[in-house]
């Protein structure tokens, strides 16, 4: 007889609501010593994808009582109109976190407007001196999606020091601070990309295994160590118009001991990652306006 037991599901939605409602309650004292935490987004041109993620991070203020500004600027935005705009929100005391929605247009150096931000305003954790702390393990402020995976492991007591983790995946959003991250947790880690030779050999020695390629269907059962924890960064559009993940969910969870779902898994972490960043930022500005 053969007993199949499938994949304890980790809910990130479920976990995103806790820590918001956590939030909620911190922001509102905060509120009482005269502290508001404030989020300017911006977004240029109007990629489809991105309005809403934008969008789900206004609500996502509104929710936890974060002031939000979205700064909606057309397509042909110069390198130096937008430049200007990120400097007058880094003089702007009642901003804490200022987010570039990314991609830019392609005319727009994507770079030198992420070196633009105040770091301390930096809550995505993209300009190079916040990456810099994250690789020297300092600092209060994690890139977001990363930091919603630890997060999501922790609350569900998945052990994640000594534990064999693969990372698929190098983007400098996710894949290379989820490594990071995962180091400064005392994992064993591994970065696999599309250069990797033999990569399900790789991936087959993850205790935790991450993917974030944004590739339909690239994991797959025979890929997958028995009892491992899987995470799917991935967020696809199908021909059919359903979202999936990079991993193949049915196949996967029968196999695994938990597994995130696309959706409902990583992605409202995120989002959750960016207000905790936000009263953070908030916090420390304010730290400094009494030295
Ligand atoms: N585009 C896709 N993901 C992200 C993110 O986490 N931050 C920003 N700024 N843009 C994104």
């Amino acid at each position: 007889m053969t007993i199949i037991m499938s994949a304890k599901i980790l809910d990130g939605k479920k976990i995103a609501l806790e820590i918001k409602e956590e939030l909620r309650l911190e922001i509102k004292k905060l509120k009482e010593k005269g502290i508001v935490p404030g989020l300017a987004v911006i977004l240029v041109g109007s990629d489809p994808a991105s309005k809403i993620y934008v969008a789900s991070k206004k609500k996502a203020c509104e929710e936890v009582g974060i002031n939000s500004k979205v700064l909606e600027m057309s397509e042909n935005t110069t390198q130096q109109e937008l430049e200007v705009t990120i400097e007058k929100l880094n003089q702007d005391e009642k901003i804490h976190g200022i987010l570039v929605q990314l991609p830019l247009p392609g005319h727009i150096d994507e770079e030198k407007i992420i070196e633009s931000i105040d770091p301390k305003k930096d809550v995505d954790c993209f300009h190079p001196e916040n990456v810099g702390k994250l690789s020297i393990g300092v600092g209060n402020i994690f890139p977001c999606t990363p930091a919603g995976i630890i997060e999501i492991l922790k609350r569900n007591d998945i052990e994640i020091a000594g534990q064999e983790c693969v990372v698929v995946g190098r983007s400098n959003i996710v894949g290379k601070p989820m490594a990071m991250l995962l180091l400064n947790n005392n994992a064993t880690v591994t970065i696999a990309h599309s250069k990797t030779k033999n990569l399900a050999e790789v991936t087959k020695r993850a205790d935790i295994l991450i993917s974030a390629v944004g590739k339909a269907g690239l994991i797959t059962k025979d890929m997958v160590k028995k009892r491992a924890v899987v995470v799917d960064v991935g967020m696809n559009r199908l021909e059919n118009g359903k979202l999936a993940g990079d991993v193949d969910f049915d196949q996967v969870k029968e196999i695994a001991s938990a597994i995130t779902p696309v959706p409902g898994g990583v992605g409202p972490m995120t989002i959750a990652m960016l207000m905790r960043n936000t009263v953070e930022a908030a916090k420390s500005s304010n730290l400094r306006t009494y030295e």
